[in-house]
């Protein structure tokens, strides 16, 4: 038995997601039946972290010394999110039982001939920091039992939002984009995968053409307003064989990204059908709102959707959004009392206790896993 041990059952999540904007945290009560969110806490990273971060997505030079710099760099970083945290809500280490650390996720690659999944921020190091127990690599036993290792948050989306009396589909947007879809008559057909592209795309191609502003997003969708749709450039993204492919599946920022959106801008530009750059990046947004909507459209003809992630703070989006789900009643995590920016957090927080408690936490269904397990390592300061 591990001398370290804590008598409370407060945990904290922890979740960087693949926008590589920063740290959420959300700090978990698991002592009462109904999981009470205590607080949650954002920490921004840096311009030079987030850079360093996105130019691990893609293979390129000298990734063994990036890949373990950032390994170390991004603990420390985390330790000081947590560390703050805990003493801006008077608490100390000894109050945590355990962090459940997703870290950052720099290649995705499940269905390589041998799979694999790589997170970086290391367990170890963070436990150190923090004096507190830390348990990492979720998606490990996942992928060597056959799965995706994703996503791995429809578990505890089917514990909180299943609903009885209808259908409902949870879906975060993120720098990709995942759905839970969790059917009215019961638990047995919960499914979830990736959609695709989430704000990665509109994220990369702001930037692109806004390299000397300080801003890193396009502000609730300022700059997308300025432009149209275009509609040929919509459809041919679609038909990426990505948006076809049966579930389960998932992807990454390996994909989707700026070579990705070029391979089919590139006809058009050459044609005569002159797009801007507004231009693409409203049709940017067009493209995950309507593979989203297309995805919950095949699911279900009437569900109850909860929009959750950065993507559900950007009202352009979510007008987008809104429109193309007529028939479902769309709202957001934040509106159901969990901010919207809380939620993934909070589910690795979720998945350290249920490591604690034996509890499953993948789906075989949704992950392709050939069996349920619990998820994770245990790392001890
Ligand atoms: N007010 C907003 N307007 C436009 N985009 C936003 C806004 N708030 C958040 N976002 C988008 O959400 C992203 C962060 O979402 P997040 O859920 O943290 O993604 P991830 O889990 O991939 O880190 C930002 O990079 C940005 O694209
Ligand atoms: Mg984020």
């Amino acid at each position: 038995m591990p001398k370290h041990q804590v008598q409370s059952n407060l945990y904290i999540g922890l979740m960087s997601g693949t926008s590589a904007d920063g740290i959420d945290l959300a700090l978990v009560d698991f002592s009462t039946t109904g999981h009470q969110l205590v607080a949650s806490y954002y920490q921004a990273y840096d311009n030079d972290t987030q850079a360093k971060i996105i130019a691990l997505y893609r293979p390129g030079a000298d990734e063994i010394d990036r890949a373990g710099l950032l390994d170390k760099l991004l603990a420390q970083q985390f330790a000081r999110a947590i560390n703050t945290f805990i003493q801006q809500q008077n608490l100390t280490s000894a109050d945590i039982k355990a962090i459940g650390n997703h870290g950052q996720t720099i290649r995705h690659r499940p269905t390589d001939k041998f799979p694999f999944t790589l997170q970086i921020g290391c367990n170890q190091t963070l436990a150190c920091l923090t004096n507190i127990k830390v348990i990492g690599k979720f998606r490990d036993k996942d992928i060597a039992l056959g799965g995706q290792g994703a996503p791995l948050v429809p578990a505890y989306h089917q514990a909180i939002f299943a609903n009885a009396n209808s259908d409902v589909c949870v879906v975060n947007i993120g720098g990709i984009s995942n759905i839970t879809f969790l059917p009215k008559q019961g638990n047995t057909n919960v499914s979830g995968f990736d959609t695709g592209p989430g704000n990665a795309l509109l994220d990369d191609w702001y930037r692109l053409h806004h390299q000397d502003c300080p801003n890193t997003i396009d502000l609730d969708g300022k700059w997308a307003a300025t432009g149209a749709v275009h509609t040929a450039l919509l459809a041919a993204m679609l038909a990426d064989n990505y948006f076809s492919l049966a579930a389960p599946k998932s992807t990454g920022r390996e994909y989707f990204h700026l070579n990705w959106l070029t391979d089919y801008l590139a006809p058009l530009q050459l044609s005569e059908q002159a797009l801007t750059a507004a231009d693409v990046q409203i049709t940017l947004m067009a493209l995950t709102c309507q593979s989203i909507a297309t995805t919950i459209n095949s699911l279900s003809s009437a569900a109850e959707v909860i929009i959750c992630g950065g993507g559900a703070n950007n009202p352009l989006l979510m007008n987008m959004l809104t429109t193309l789900c007529d028939q479902h009643l769309v709202t957001t995590a934040t509106s159901m009392g969990i901010a919207n920016d809380s939620l993934e957090a909070l589910v690795f927080a979720w998945l350290a206790f249920a490591f604690d408690n034996n509890i499953n936490g993948n789906l075989p269904k949704v992950t392709g896993a050939s069996r349920a397990t619990t998820l994770g390592l245990a790392f001890y300061p």
